[in-house]
């Protein structure tokens, strides 16, 4: 059973400065709510009991977005009869009991993220989802979670991307392909074009065996300095672990870029 999800709240956000200079990407309001939150969601309606937050220690903001009680209590006080806040507190509450804070305090990457979750992990699988990568319409995590039910293996979530776009993502090669899902046979982080397998991209959900934190353990730091995931993925790949792609059949929305972020509120719109 696949309970546990991690997610990476450590990086820059570069892409989104100087916004993500004040506020982390991941607390960015997209109507109204921080993109975070349609991620908890999702994971939440997939069966998700707890979540493994990544943090910095000096980024104080997202401990603080859900463990503020005080500051709701003072309010609420005041306030008696704003059903509305006591609804936000209660939601706040229940999340609360399913968070649990790991510290990363440099950016090295979503594999060093992850081989941070070491204590926490449970069971065989777990889930990694990336903040900024959100996917409205169908529960992408729920797609997920079926097809390892149905093969036992790991799962990572992809699209078809335009092939001049390839070197952006992580990219994957595969076999037997069916309508919705591959059998994934390599994976590179961003390639060039004529080293990309194919133009199906990661998009950030992962369901991924525990057993990829001793591969990440002795793992050299990739592109751009960062121990990545993908490339712990592809050493378990060779080693003929089974790996598949769920083609997701909801809507991509990307709010990881300037331009994605401000279109992301209306394309979120249609969908809600
Ligand atoms: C990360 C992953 C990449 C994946 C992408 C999806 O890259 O490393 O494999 O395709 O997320 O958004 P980043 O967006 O951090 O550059």
């Amino acid at each position: 059973m696949v309970s546990q999800a991690i997610i990476p709240l450590a990086g820059l956000g570069t892409r989104l400065l100087p916004l993500s200079s004040v506020i982390p990407k991941e607390l960015l309001p997209i109507n109204g709510k921080p993109n975070l939150e349609y991620i908890m969601e999702e994971c939440v309606q997939a069966g998700i009991r707890q979540f493994i937050f990544v943090v910095p220690k000096n980024r104080p903001s997202i401990k603080k977005y859900f463990f503020n009680d005080k500051f709701y209590k003072k309010i609420i006080k005041k306030k008696r009869n704003d059903k509305r806040l006591k609804r936000v507190f209660k939601k706040i509450k229940r999340y609360q009991k399913m968070i649990k804070f790991v510290y990363q305090n440099k950016p090295d990457g979503t594999g060093d993220a992850v081989l941070k979750c070491k204590k926490f992990l449970k069971g065989t699988h777990f889930l990694m989802l990336l903040a900024d990568d959100l996917i409205v319409k169908k529960n992408c995590s729920k797609e997920m979670i079926n097809l390892h039910k149905r093969t036992g293996g790991s799962v990572i979530a992809t699209r078809k991307v335009e092939r001049k776009t390839v070197s952006r993502w992580g990219i994957l090669g595969f076999k037997n392909k069916a309508k919705n899902s591959f059998l994934i046979n390599d994976v590179i982080e961003k390639p060039k074009i004529n080293e990309a397998p194919s133009n199906y991209a990661i998009i950030g959900r992962y369901i991924l065996p525990k057993k990829i934190l001793s591969v990440l353990k002795g793992q050299k730091k990739g592109k751009g300095g960062e121990v990545h995931i993908t490339d712990a993925i592809r050493t378990l790949v060779k080693k003929d672990e089974k790996f598949y792609g769920n083609i997701f059949q909801g809507k991509y929305i990307d709010c990881g870029t300037l331009q994605g972020f401000i279109n992301s509120g209306l394309a979120i719109s249609k969908y809600l």
